[in-house]
């Protein structure tokens, strides 16, 4: 649909805030795609909620920080100043204290570390707060893990994103390959099964759809075929 007809629509839907949307689901299941492309057609903001994880995963690990230590972990996170800052066509610069790490971030040692502090309450609260204070004019296409259920639970829309194992990995993959990281097949799927059990399994804010999301398997359909449901949602109202 053009973007025009739809801006149309969507202005006489409603006067009030712009809705969120809130896109959850595991490792590889697309989510960026998918909130990149929805965000682009309605011209609202993109949000990456797992750069900001692993932003303050590159500060420990820069520090040395042991990750078992919650609470060095939660101050750090408190102490560290974590900014996204929105591109050219949806890409998203991540700054750490004033550095542009957005490359950084993506490496597969952080790809590695990164659930182990977001595991951490302390760290979760602050990142959580920062989501929040970015989704309060609405507007937002916010994708992570807990965004239906903890950060934005009034979301209007609630989608949890899920794919088959193997086609995350393959996906995964990929993306790395393009970047000039190259990880075998069973050794990505090993990577990406170790960081949904730890996301699953953690005590707080664990990765679970919401009651209310509406869950879509990737690997049935194309990124077309998502945005367009999504935004088919937004059209009807939520
Ligand atoms: O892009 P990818 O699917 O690899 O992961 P990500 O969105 O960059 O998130 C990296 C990690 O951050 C996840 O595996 C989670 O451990 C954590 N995360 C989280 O706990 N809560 C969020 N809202 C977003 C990410």
């Amino acid at each position: 649909m053009a973007i025009t007809s739809f801006c149309h629509r969507f202005m006489g839907y409603s006067m009030n805030l712009k809705p969120n949307i809130a896109i959850d689901g595991p490792a590889g299941a697309g989510k960026s795609t998918v909130a990149k492309m929805v965000a682009k057609k309605l011209g609202f903001l993109y949000i990456d909620t797992g750069a900001m994880y692993r932003a303050v995963t590159l500060k420990a690990y820069r520090d040395g920080v042991n990750l078992d230590d919650t609470k060095a972990l939660g101050e750090m996170a408190a102490a560290a100043s974590v900014e996204l800052v929105a591109g050219h066509d949806q890409s998203t610069k991540v700054f750490l204290n004033g550095e542009d790490v957005t490359e950084e971030i993506r490496s597969p040692d952080i790809s590695r570390l990164v659930s182990l502090v977001a595991r951490v309450p302390e760290v979760r609260k602050r990142l959580a707060e920062l989501q929040r204070a970015m989704a309060k004019q609405g507007g937002v296409v916010m994708e992570g893990r807990d965004i239906g259920t903890v950060v934005l639970p009034d979301a209007r829309i609630k989608i949890f994103l899920t794919a088959l194992p193997e086609e995350r990995a393959r996906r995964r993959r990929i993306e790395l390959a393009a970047k000039g990281y190259y990880i075998n097949q069973r050794q990505m799927e090993k990577e990406i099964l170790e960081r949904d059990r730890i996301d699953t399994s953690r005590e707080t804010d664990p990765l679970v759809s919401a009651p209310d999301a509406e869950i879509i398997d990737n690997s049935s359909y194309s990124v077309e075929e998502v945005v367009g449901i999504i935004i088919n949602r937004v059209l009807a109202g939520g």
